[in-house]
């Protein structure tokens, strides 16, 4: 019997499933897209319920489209950070707060004031920003103290999926290492700033391994996504560790840049580094013995999506991406002198300011659509090479970048990355995504490889390989120039108007 592996991706604009064969070929490919609700500026909800059902309709057409009713083990990732709050009987007691949501800077403040930069790089190997999983769990806390009362525990997005499929509250160290709970160095929950911040940590679900089976799909779960009960589950891996591990971003000297609706550079690394300035994050891979750096840029393909919601309004119909693109081809470098800040949720790195706000500046009447479609794309692209030179400025040296998430579909957008970061940009097969490196970890939790390097030598190819053109690249650097210098002028600003 050929076997099959079933990788979902639990995103922010869809529940994504893949079904993989044991060869690595992809048989089935269904997304299921999810509702965001931004209640006030800076805030980013989504309702968990949503998750599942989205889980359900995603894997159902993958299985349909791959023509199977069974496979060998399934495989988890999903949006790091965002907290799942639930009650004595696993109810969820309130919309989840996701990664983008920034109205916890407060919280990050009281961290910052109580246990301070040099604990927190001690303890956790990462600085208190607004996005991620415990200052959310402080502004409950301190916003809605009856919730707070009645959490008993927290989840990250794919492991409140698998307590639905399995009944266990398992999580794996790439996701937990998001929480600012966990000890990134140690790859355990840290006691000290569970305690510190007041929490309980027997709010926190098991830390298992990423390629581990954590579990296996109950009745009700196989009844409801139409599979067999007992298919075993691996712990599987936050989507930017997932990510990389289809991609085969997985040893030290690599390096992959994502546009999906967040943007990220993330470089393995073999011993653990912490950013003495921790402006870029340290992370546990999906690999024992395996962390990363990574840089975050807020809205990268959000940036764009944004932009066409803009110009199609209320018919949300007409004018695809591929369209927009092809105006922006027509356009020269530079945008014409026209520069965009993709700061619409505010800014992770560099700056960590949930403060920022996108901006055009530079419009004059000569420019059309098409320039401000560039300035946007290569907005993302100038966020991308911040967070790279802050990397390289700790050593990652890596000679090219693999690129994912949607926005490596665009031949432009990958030929701008190339140009803009100075490396040849290519892309992994056959999917190169998280639902692919969750599914690759599920083949390796189920032994079909004896380690995730060996899975991602048998299953993933080099596809397509675009190199760097000197003659952009100049072109480019007085744009990235202009970017750059933008920032500190409006710093200020953003801050008033957040005051304000
Ligand atoms: C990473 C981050 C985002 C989300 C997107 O730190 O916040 O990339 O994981 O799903």
């Amino acid at each position: 019997m050929p076997e099959h592996y079933l990788g979902i991706d639990v995103g922010t604009t869809a529940v994504k499933a893949l079904v993989v064969d044991e060869s690595g070929s992809v048989l089935g490919d269904a997304e299921s897209g999810l509702r965001l609700s931004v209640a006030k500026p800076g805030w980013s909800e989504q309702d968990p319920a949503d998750w599942w059902s989205g889980t359900i309709e995603a894997v159902r057409a993958a299985c349909n489209q791959a023509g199977i009713g069974d496979v060998a083990a399934i495989g988890l990732s999903g949006q790091m950070h965002s907290s799942v709050l639930l009650d004595a009987s696993d109810d969820v007691l309130r919309p989840a707060m996701l990664w983008n949501d920034v109205r916890t800077t407060a919280q990050c403040r009281w961290i910052n004031e109580n246990v301070g930069s040099d604990g927190l790089r001690r303890m956790v190997g990462n600085p208190a920003l607004e996005g991620f999983t415990a200052p959310k769990l402080l502004w409950v806390r301190d916003e809605e103290p009856e919730v707070f009362e009645r959490m008993r525990s927290v989840l990250l997005p794919k492991d409140y999926v698998r307590l639905l499929m399995t009944s266990d509250k398992v999580t794996e160290a790439s996701d937990a290492a998001g929480t600012l709970l966990f000890d990134v160095r140690e790859g355990v929950w840290s006691e000290e700033m569970v305690d510190g911040l007041g929490l309980d940590l027997s709010i926190l679900p098991r830390v298992m391994g990423s390629a581990e089976v954590t579990g296996s799909l109950t009745k009700g779960a196989a009844d409801a996504l139409g599979l067999r009960q007992g298919i075993p589950v691996v712990g599987g891996g936050a989507d930017n560790a997932a990510a990389s591990v289809g991609s085969g971003n997985v040893g030290e000297g690599s390096m992959q840049t994502s546009i999906g609706t967040s943007g990220a550079v993330v470089a393995p690394i073999e011993t653990v580094r912490v950013d003495p300035e921790m402006r870029i994050h340290s992370f546990n891979h999906a690999l024992a013995d395996r962390w990363y750096l990574m840089g975050v840029v807020l809205s990268a393909g959000a940036a764009l999506g944004w932009f066409r919601s803009v110009l199609v309004g209320r018919r949300k119909v007409g004018l695809t991406y591929e369209e927009l693109i092809a105006e922006a081809d027509e356009v020269p470098i530079g945008a014409d002198g026209l520069t965009f800040l993709p700061y619409l949720t505010g800014e992770r790195t560099p700056h960590a300011d949930s403060n920022a706000r996108g901006v055009f500046v530079g419009l004059h009447s000569g420019h059309e659509r098409g320039h401000l479609v560039r300035a946007v794309l290569e907005g993302v692209v100038f966020a991308l090479r911040d967070s790279l030179e802050l990397m390289r400025e700790l050593g990652v040296n890596a000679q090219e970048a693999v690129a994912v998430g949607g926005g490596a579909r665009s031949e432009t957008w990958r030929q701008m990355q190339a140009d803009v970061l100075g490396v040849p940009v290519v892309t992994a097969g056959p999917s190169g995504g998280a639902p692919y490196g969750a599914a690759l970890l599920a083949a390796v939790g189920t032994v079909r490889f004896g380690s995730v390097e060996a899975g991602c030598r048998a299953w993933i190819r080099p596809v397509d390989r675009l190199e760097p053109s000197e003659i952009s690249a100049d072109a480019y650097h007085s744009a990235y120039e202009r970017y750059t210098r933008l920032y500190p002028r409006l710093k200020e600003h953003f801050a008033e108007t957040a005051q304000a």
